[in-house]
């Protein structure tokens, strides 16, 4: 007999592997709103400097490389780097692009993310940008602590659901996501809390927003770097407001 829940989650890996097939295929993964991301350059280095504080040998787990993979920042390091995606698209042409850079202790493999096909114990570390909110969370974290060792650590930059700017934007232009992601949401923090040791949710990009007209002109950068310190000062006052930036990075450890 068909499991009818079954054949609702094979129907949305699949939308999801097509829809990312096509744009990696078609616009090399630029997305039309590629311009406005200019404004995360503050979490893009927080994230950054968290993953060049990895020791080398560290072994790293990405979910959904896609290609512009936070593995590359990793093996710079000199960590060991697996990375997963449910395109092949993306899979073949990352694992190119690391035979040309020169790296070629790096794996690149199709996988599910919410169904990952390691041992218990077999990373220190698992990142990723802009996945689990392809996920089911709960599914997904809890892939998550099952492979990596005790007191192993996770990283993710994350878009979150609150802001109702950005989720008007989204209702607009529904052509540029998949039909099934979901911008995280509190309930999502929750659930990622009560899976893991201790965890970080560091929010960014709010009164950022208000630098979106500026992105390409002059004085942008000097109108972002005073508003990420706005965003600073105000979620460190507020932080109930913290939850209404656009950006999460998600910071955990599994018990050692
Ligand atoms: C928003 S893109 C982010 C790609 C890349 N991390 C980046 O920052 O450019 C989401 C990625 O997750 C992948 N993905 C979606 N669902 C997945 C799943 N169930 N398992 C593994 N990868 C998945 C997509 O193919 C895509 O490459």
């Amino acid at each position: 007999m068909v499991d009818p829940s079954r054949s609702a989650e094979d129907a949305r890996l699949e939308s999801e592997e097509a829809f990312h097939d096509r744009r990696f295929e078609t616009d090399g993964g630029v997305r039309p709103a590629s311009r406005f991301y200019a404004i995360t350059e503050r979490s893009v280095a927080v994230m950054d400097a968290k993953l060049r504080a990895v020791a080398p040998g560290t072994r790293c787990l990405e979910l959904g490389c896609g290609l512009q993979t936070l593995g590359w920042t990793l093996l710079e390091q000199g960590a060991h780097v697996t990375a997963i995606d449910i395109s092949q698209v993306a899979v073949d042409q990352s694992a190119e692009r690391a035979a040309e850079l020169g790296y070629h202790d790096a794996t690149f493999l199709k996988m599910n993310a919410e169904d990952l096909e390691f041992d218990p114990g077999s990373f220190d570390l698992v990142v990723g940008k802009g996945i689990i909110h392809h996920l089911d969370t709960r599914r997904s974290i809890s892939e998550v602590t099952r492979v990596l060792v005790p007191g192993g650590r996770f990283l993710f930059d994350e878009p979150t659901g609150h802001n109702p700017l950005i989720n008007l934007y989204r209702h607009f232009t529904p052509s540029q996501r998949t039909p099934d992601e979901h911008p995280l949401l509190r309930e999502d923090f929750r659930i990622i809390r009560s899976l893991c040791d201790s965890v970080d949710f560091e929010f960014f990009h709010l009164l950022s927003l208000l630098a979106l007209p500026l992105a390409g002109r002059s004085g942008f950068h000097r109108a972002l770097e005073r508003l990420d310190r706005g965003d600073e000062w105000l979620f460190r006052h507020l932080p109930a407001a913290a939850p209404y930036g656009w950006m999460v990075l998600i910071d955990g450890r599994v018990a050692g």
